[in-house]
């Protein structure tokens, strides 16, 4: 072996591996061509395997040649290499682009049933007067429901609920909120504020104003000396919380088993103010809830001396409460789940 011919192919190696390495596209091949040029099996390896033939003093110049060559390929491919991978990390941006300009995708948001959301508004303005909400059961007993409301099993006044009852005797489905306070009051001591909120269910033939699954909100307060003027007064400032302080009220006579005296609670009408239209029956007032003192026989049943404790109690619908509010004319709009009737409320 000649110096000449180990220099002609250390030569021809290294044009060899610059063109190879000049037409590489791609990380992948470079790193492939770099361990076949410069690995230990490599071709340059085999090339200076011819060194050991070459006379002593060619040697120091054909390594120092070959270490030129070596670095020449190192040079080229770390040059190579920034510039195919810089163009692969810019394709990759390219491809993977985010634009930031893009309106995001809106994320559909849940609302309250109006029946809730009336429900949870009545409830706020009750809590101000510090009157916590309290559960109620749905399935309740004959005893509970009626006669403990001092409603007898015979009594003409069973006519004013059309019960749907259940298959297990003395069981039916609550046909108002009411039969809460004497759970409330055989479980808790005065003074009693309570509100139970809860689904009632009637026998009824349904039609814009009624239905046989509804929504009631029943308050009671219980203690030494409540009158007949602090429920006046408690019911005016609700009507005012909910549609206005400018709203006048009254109470007007009415009739409950549970309740002596009772009255019925009406705020001056929304659509003509108290001068009389088609929407108020031309009385200038709508009727919101029921009310009144609790009756005698009922703070007995709740286990309380009707001699040392008074209390009122009121029910409304939080359906009707909002159906004024918004001046809705079909109480079947809450039980349909239109959404285009619910929507409205967001
Ligand atoms: N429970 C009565 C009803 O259904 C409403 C009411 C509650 C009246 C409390 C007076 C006191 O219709």
């Amino acid at each position: 072996m000649e110096l000449a011919d180990l220099t002609r192919d250390l030569e021809a190696l290294r044009a060899d591996a610059l063109a190879a390495i000049g037409s590489a596209s791609d990380g992948a091949t470079l790193d492939a061509l770099g361990l076949d040029i410069l690995g230990k099996k490599g071709r340059l390896t085999s090339v200076l395997r011819g060194i050991g033939g070459l006379p002593a003093e060619d040697r120091p110049k054909v390594g120092a040649a070959a270490n030129d060559v070596r670095e020449t390929i190192q040079a080229a491919l770390a040059e190579r290499g920034a510039t195919v991978r810089g163009g692969e990390l810019a394709a990759r941006l390219a491809a993977e682009t985010v634009d930031v300009t893009t309106p995001g995708r809106p994320i559909r948001r849940g609302a309250l049933h109006p029946s809730m959301e009336s429900m949870r508004e009545i409830a706020a303005i009750f809590e101000q007067f510090g009157f916590v909400t309290y559960e109620s059961p749905e399935i309740e007993d004959d005893r509970t429901n009626f006669q403990m409301l001092n409603i007898p099993p015979d009594h003409p006044a069973r006519d004013l609920w059309d019960t749907l009852y259940v298959d297990v005797e003395g069981r039916l489905l609550r046909t108002h909120t009411s039969p809460g306070q004497i759970r409330v009051m055989q479980s808790e001591r005065p003074p009693i504020r309570a509100l139970l909120p809860g689904r009632c269910f009637r026998y009824e033939a349904i039609d814009a104003s009624h239905a046989s699954e509804f929504f009631q909100v029943e308050g009671l307060m219980v203690d030494e000396g409540t009158t007949m003027a602090d429920l006046k007064g408690l019911l005016d400032q609700f009507a005012k919380a909910m549609y206005g302080e400018d709203k006048r009220t009254r109470f007007r006579p009415g009739y409950y088993p549970f309740t002596e005296p009772s009255v019925a609670f009406d705020i001056e009408c929304l659509v003509c103010g108290g001068v009389g239209c088609p929407a108020c029956g031309r009385t200038g007032w709508m009727t919101i809830l029921g009310a009144g003192m609790v009756h005698p026989v009922v703070l007995q049943y709740g286990g309380l001396d009707p001699e040392r404790y008074q209390g009122f109690a009121f029910g409304m619908g939080p359906e009707r409460i909002k159906m004024l509010k918004h001046g809705i004319t079909d109480l079947r709009l809450f039980l349909e789940n239109d959404l285009r009737f619910l929507e409205q409320f967001r």
